[in-house]
C-alpha cells in the first residue's frame, strides 16, 4: 500500500544515526550491517531503499549485500508505517483465548494483515507469535503505547474507534 512522499526517511537523520557506527575493519563492517540496520528501523518503523544504500555506502559494502539483510530479516520492514501502529499478540494464551478472530476480523472489516498499513495510511498492523508478556489478559493487544486486553471482534473496534476520533481507520 502506498503512503504520502511525507512519510520519506530522513537521510539526514540516517546519516547522523550512522555517524555513530564506526568499524576498524572490513570484517566488523559486514557484522554492523545489521546494527546499523536495526538503528534505522527502530527510530522510522523502516527502512527505504535509499537509508539502505547509506548504509552500504557508511560500511563499504555493497547495496546487495545490505539489501539482502533487509529484506531476509522479518523484523525490518521496508514500507513506511501508518501514523498508529498496533502490534496484535498470537502468543499460546492470546491464540487460546480468540486471538485469530482478531486477526480475522482486521482483515475482514478493515482489509489489513500481518504487516500491511490502511489504505488511508493511519494504521499498521504486526501479529507477533512471542508472547507479550500480559498473558492474563488475553487475547490482547498494544496500539502505539496503550495496551488492551480481553479482547473480542466487537470491543476491538470499540478501541480502534476510540484511538481514532474521526472513526476508524480505513472509513475515511
Ligand atoms: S500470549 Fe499474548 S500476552 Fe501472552
Amino acid at each position: 500500500m502506498s503512503l504520502s512522499p511525507s512519510t520519506e526517511i530522513d537521510l539526514a537523520v540516517v546519516r547522523d544515526l550512522l555517524s555513530h557506527i564506526r568499524p576498524n575493519d572490513d570484517q566488523e563492517a559486514q557484522e554492523l550491517i545489521l546494527a546499523a540496520l536495526q538503528e534505522i528501523n527502530e527510530h522510522f518503523g523502516w527502512v527505504s531503499l535509499a537509508a539502505a544504500r547509506l548504509v552500504a555506502e557508511h560500511l563499504g559494502t555493497t547495496e546487495n549485500r545490505v539489501y539482502g539483510l533487509l529484506t531476509f530479516y522479518a523484523d525490518f520492514r521496508t514500507e513506511p508505517r501508518g501514523k498508529h501502529f498496533m502490534l496484535v499478540c498470537h502468543g499460546m494464551s492470546c491464540y487460546a483465548l480468540g486471538s485469530q478472530r482478531l486477526v480475522q476480523h482486521l482483515q475482514d472489516g478493515y482489509g489489513i494483515g500481518d504487516g500491511d498499513t490502511t489504505a488511508d495510511g493511519e494504521l499498521t498492523i504486526q501479529v507477533v507469535n512471542g508472547c507479550l508478556g500480559v498473558c492474563d489478559r488475553a487475547p490482547f493487544v498494544k496500539l502505539d503505547h496503550d495496551f488492551h486486553g480481553d479482547l473480542t471482534p466487537d470491543r476491538l473496534d470499540a478501541v480502534l474507534g476510540q484511538a481514532f476520533s474521526r472513526g476508524a481507520p480505513g472509513e475515511r
